[in-house]
């Protein structure tokens, strides 16, 4: 009697188990609406917030392998059992995919191709090429199996001691805003996702999770926000990544100003909104405190989807204010309708099957490339390069020749297979280098690099770079080797990454190892009549002027990628005509730079605020406006052939809402190339001040021929002419003269013609937003 009570109670409860589990809507099959209607608070609680990094209990290393799909991941949404909601897939990004190369008992390799990073890819100024970049890099994030990919990144280079400007495009929100958006584009043509970063103002890495930035809502608008605009409405990604700093007073996670009324109301974003890793806590520290938890109802009041990659804390607070009500309804059920919606389309929910076997061949093409235009020729004195002569050979110093810097650190890396030393680049492209000095050098450098990566091993994930101390060869043999080679080349490398920004000594300026190798090598080469060409292999700015007139040539190869000893090769052989330039300035003196006297902030041991006085003179907008010589303006880059502007046509001389601009641009060189065109307009400053020229379009012109001709036409609307007018919260182009101003470069300007506009226009009223949480000055002209 008593078994077969309890049979009955067994076979009861069964029947009434298979019933709520039948009951629960299934993923497949179901509505959106009708999985939100049936999740519990916990689970949307687990929908709302990341389950944590793989592979680590918060930030501490766990033993072994994780068992996640993709090995190296940086995270994804967890997955809801009960509902049969699966769990996506995101790895970073900017410079390609970053994954684990290897797992463990498994022979095959899962390596990803290395592309030139974030600077360099911009130089191009070819949004075409971008996007080519970006259907070689979707390829492989699609083929390894992941839904989205952290990039790209496009915070403004307010400062050149940003440690992550490598990753971010450049000075002027046009340019960062036109490459981001072609790279969306060509990621985003596979089906996959990406997640444009870190939104907004995240400019330095100091203090990177809770300084407090203040900005004037002008600099906001026209300066900080605007790349992403524009990104954001002509490409459409899939995924928002917030930045760690505060926003006058308020994480950028939790600003409703930021992620509501500017990025959804004012834009038409419908996307995914994502926290950057760990985003709300004030300090990595923290998320290892007891009961240490960000301010989750704050940051999903505000309109932030997903907290990544998530804690325990994070869940259990924001289930409970669930539970009692004391986060809002709406805002919780969108940001779950808006995950859902992703996970929806992700590659995930096609099971797609990924072949882990992307054209990693096919792409080493794309890269090279890729790094091979966005090179610059700053300078070339009596066309030293392309150095043809293959016959002598060529005296290599510089300890960066002899350990070419691919990528920088960090979150960008990328585990590529291999990376082409300058030295292989060269031998690739058959000329000699000096053996000898190749024998000092290797054994010097490779201990030096030993020395280094242990150093940033014992620091782990987080480490900061130390720049490698200069071999120094002796006075004779530097003179013997200017009798015996024909040529003299300099590398000089820096490097950097997440959480350190760049130093003013010995780094943005040259160390005094680097000034006596220049000065050893120009003075026994020129005393031979021989020529001296300097290779940069830098991720960001550095000084020139003190040392660029001792040398012949410079080529900036920026961090090229994993191809870069052969890109530098091509531009070194003439295989390849330069056609990059600069898209910040380089200063004569850093100080020179407005941002400079507000850098990183106050305190200054432990900077909890920054304040951006110089508003929105960053680059040349200070430069160009406040007469400040710079040793390399933006815009600038030399080419081993010369071009001609002519025929600047307006489609009409009066403004009402739209104008065409037309330039033709002929080779009048000898050799093939290509010119970037850059479309300037100075604008009348009445009801504010403005600086004297801004960037409103640039093209570049297919590869011509000596003789031959493009014409290349922009279009400017009324938004791209306004200026952001704070007391009437909208942009308006004032009335008066225009003038458009097209040319090689910010301060080489070709043809210029005026454009009239008769009265006020409002090109589009906004709300008010980004209030300052104190006083403060803000430049003006
Ligand atoms: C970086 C992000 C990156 C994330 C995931 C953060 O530390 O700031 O750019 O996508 O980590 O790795």
């Amino acid at each position: 009697m008593k078994r077969k009570m309890s049979m009955v109670v067994i076979l009861a409860l069964l029947s009434f188990k298979t019933a709520t589990a039948q009951k629960a809507p299934q993923y497949e099959k179901a509505s959106i609406e009708e999985l939100i209607k049936a999740m519990t608070p916990r689970e949307k609680a687990n929908l709302l917030v990341g389950p944590g990094m793989p592979g680590y209990a918060g930030l501490v290393p766990l033993e072994g392998e994780p068992d996640v799909r993709v090995l190296g991941e940086a995270g994804g949404n967890d997955e809801i059992p009960r509902l049969g909601i699966p769990e996506t897939v995101f790895a970073d990004g900017p410079a390609g995919l970053r994954i684990e190369p290897k797992r463990k008992n498994d022979p095959n390799t899962y390596y990803a191709t290395a592309f030139p990073v974030g600077t360099a890819l911009a130089s191009t100024w070819n949004t075409d090429l971008i996007e080519a970049v970006g259907e070689a890099m979707g390829e492989e994030v699609k083929e390894y199996g992941v839904d989205v990919l952290l990039a790209p990144a496009l915070n403004i280079h307010r400062n050149p001691l940003n440690g992550r400007n490598f990753e971010y495009y450049s000075e002027d929100p046009l340019v960062a805003g036109k490459i981001a958006s072609a790279y969306i584009k060509g990621i985003q043509s596979h089906d996959v996702g990406t997640s444009i970063k870190h939104f907004a103002a995240n400019n330095q890495e100091t203090n990177r999770l809770a300084v407090n930035a203040h900005i004037s809502e002008r600099a906001m608008r026209e300066i900080y926000l605007r790349g992403f605009e524009i990104a954001i409405k002509e490409s459409k990604p899939w995924t928002v990544m917030t930045a760690y700093n505060k926003l006058n007073g308020t994480y950028a996670s939790a600003n409703k100003d930021l992620l509501t009324t500017i990025l959804r109301d004012e834009w038409g974003y419908e996307g995914l909104v994502m926290t950057d890793w760990f985003g709300g806590y004030p300090g990595f520290e923290s998320i290892l405190e007891e009961g240490s938890v960000s301010d989750v109802v704050a940051q999903i009041n505000a309109g932030n989807d997903l907290l990544m990659p998530g804690t325990e804390a994070q869940r259990d607070a924001l289930a409970k204010a669930i539970e009692e009500g004391n986060v809002n309804e709406e805002a919780v059920n969108a940001s779950l309708r808006r995950i859902l919606e992703y996970i929806r389309k992700s590659p995930t929910t096609d099971k797609y099957k990924f072949s882990n076997k992307p054209d990693l061949e096919a792409h080493a093409q794309v890269t090279r490339k890729a790094a091979a235009e966005g090179m610059i020729l700053l300078k070339n004195d009596d066309n030293v390069l392309p150095f043809t002569d293959k016959s002598g050979s060529i005296a290599v110093f510089g300890d960066h020749s002899y350990s070419f810097i691919a990528g920088g650190t960090g979150s960008g890396d990328v585990n590529e297979a291999y990376s082409i030393s300058l030295l292989q680049g060269l031998d690739n492209a058959g000329y000699t280098v000096d053996k000898e000095l190749q024998n000092l050098y290797e054994p010097f450098v490779a201990q030096a690099v030993e020395n280094e990566n242990k150093r940033r091993e014992e620091i782990g994930l987080l480490a900061d770079n130390k720049r490698l101390p200069e071999m120094l060869p002796e006075d004779e043999l530097v003179e013997a080797k200017a009798k015996s080679a024909d040529v003299a080349v300099i590398t000089l490398g820096r490097n950097s990454g997440e959480q350190f920004d760049r130093k003013i000594d010995d780094d943005f300026y040259l160390g005094q190892d680097e000034v006596k190798l220049i000065n050893t090598v120009t003075k026994a080469f020129h005393a031979e009549g021989k020529k001296v060409i300097v290779i940069l292999n830098i991720g960001g700015v550095i000084e020139t002027a003190s040392w660029k007139d001792k040398v012949d040539a410079i080529l900036l190869a920026w961090q090229p990628g994993q191809e870069g000893g052969n890109s530098v090769a091509d531009v070194f052989s003439g295989e390849v005509n330069p056609s990059g330039k600069l898209t910040m300035t380089f200063p004569i003196d850093y100080n020179h730079h407005a941002s400079a006297a507000n850098w990183l902030g106050e305190p200054v041991q432990k900077p909890t605020d920054v304040y951006y006085k110089e508003g929105i003179y960053i680059g040349y907008r200070y430069f160009n406006t406040f007469d400040v010589k710079s040793s390399y303006e933006f815009g600038y880059g030399n080419s081993y052939t010369t071009f001609e502007y002519s025929d600047l046509k307006l489609s009409s001389s009066n403004f009402n809402d739209e104008v065409e601009v037309s330039v033709k641009v002929t080779n009048t060189g000898k050799v093939a190339g290509k010119e970037v065109v850059q479309l300037y307009v100075n604008a009348p400053a009445n009801m504010v001040d403005k600086p004297v020229q801004e960037l409103k379009a640039f093209g570049k012109t297919k590869i011509l021929k000596p003789g031959k001709s493009e014409s290349l036409k922009f279009t400017l609307k009324a938004k791209d002419l306004a200026s952001f007018v704070d007391e009437q919260s909208a942009w308006i182009v004032e009335e008066g003269t225009y003038t458009i101003k097209v040319g090689a470069s910010s301060l080489d300007i070709k043809l210029k013609e005026n454009l009239e506009v008769s009265s006020n226009i409002t090109a589009e009223k906004v709300n008010n937003t980004f209030d300052l949480d104190t006083e403060m000055p803000v430049l003006k002209n």
